[in-house]
């Protein structure tokens, strides 16, 4: 713990010293050596997000150095400097705590390598998009957790005893997707969150996690998970325990992954709210824009959809 606290208060003087510092610029070629320090690929949104990637190394003719964290904030801060030491071009990363990975994001900054954050975010207390990287390209998280529950309030009559599955703790989706969420349920008295516990964003994690709080609330008949594949989990679980997912209790959750649109079709889920994965086409055009000499907004927001009954069969072919 003192240990961390230690390394974010470096961290944090380390930014406020290189605050001044120009961001470094990216010169116009016609080829890049790009890095893409992905966080894990235990679920199917990780291997879309790659899966764009290298589909678009070959499109806008980069030379991918791809690294994979295996679900280790340490190892992907060792593949950023692993990067840095390889001289990429520029860096995409989605950072996978809010925390940890800073230091190699300025790290990347004072060897001259730009870095644009793609999917997750850092700390906004600590690092500063245009300062300390050059931009955040990703979804609204908070956006995503109020739709989850404006959905709820409608399709529940305003009443219902939520557990809540979280995300990878630390990270900036686990974070936003919950603070949207619980504000909205807040607002209405007729709402409850029985518990919330971290799934990782794991579909085991989040079969296990339900199974524990199933047993402490069996009175449960809303859960909000912060990713589809825990929802599945939380599925798994409850049809185990002999509940009816969709019927006797309601499932919220994120992404618009193929297994979640399948539910929604199959009665099981009420409800997803996109969160796209597909970075790589917006990677490409906003480097472009970058090594233009263009400045780039704080935030290239990706808009998102919501998946229920009324479209998910239209949309299943194009999940993932
Ligand atoms: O950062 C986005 C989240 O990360 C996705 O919702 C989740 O499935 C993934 O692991």
């Amino acid at each position: 713990m003192i240990r961390k606290t230690l390394l974010l208060s470096c961290a944090i003087s380390l930014a406020s010293t290189m605050a001044f510092a120009e961001l470094p610029a990216l010169a116009k070629k016609d080829h890049y050596k790009v890095g893409f320090a992905q966080t894990e690929s235990n679920n199917p949104w990780r291997i879309a997000e790659t899966k764009s990637f290298k589909d678009t190394a070959k499109s806008c003719n980069w030379d991918l150095v791809y690294t994979d964290a295996a679900g280790s904030a340490a190892k992907q801060v060792s593949d950023v400097d692993s990067m840095i030491a390889q001289g990429v071009d520029i860096i995409f990363l989605p950072p996978r705590e809010e925390k940890p990975l800073l230091p190699a994001v300025l790290r990347a900054k004072a060897q001259g390598i730009p870095v644009m954050l793609v999917d997750r975010s850092v700390d906004a207390n600590v690092a500063k998009a245009g300062r300390d990287y050059v931009t955040f390209l990703g979804s609204n998280f908070i956006q995503q957790g109020q739709l989850a529950a404006q959905w709820l309030i409608k399709n529940a009559n305003g009443k219902g005893k939520i557990i809540e599955l979280e995300g990878t703790t630390g990270s900036s989706p686990a974070n936003d997707r919950r603070k949207g969420f619980d504000d909205e349920i807040a607002k209405n008295s007729g709402m409850t969150i029985l518990a919330s516990q971290s799934g990782d964003f794991a579909r085991d994690k989040g079969r296990k996690v339900t199974e524990t709080l199933l047993q402490a609330h069996p009175d449960v008949d809303v859960i909000y998970a912060h990713n589809d594949e825990m929802a599945i989990g939380a599925i798994q679980a409850l049809e185990a325990a002999g509940r009816k997912p969709g019927k006797d209790v309601l499932i919220v959750s994120v992404d618009g992954t193929r297994d979640a649109l399948q539910a929604i079709i199959d009665g099981k889920m009420g409800v997803t709210v996109e969160s796209s994965p597909f970075f790589g086409p917006l990677a490409c055009k906003t480097m472009k824009r970058y090594a233009n000499g263009e400045t780039i907004e704080p935030w290239v927001r990706v808009t998102d959809r919501i998946f229920t009954i009324a479209n998910a069969a239209k949309h299943i072919d194009e999940a993932y």
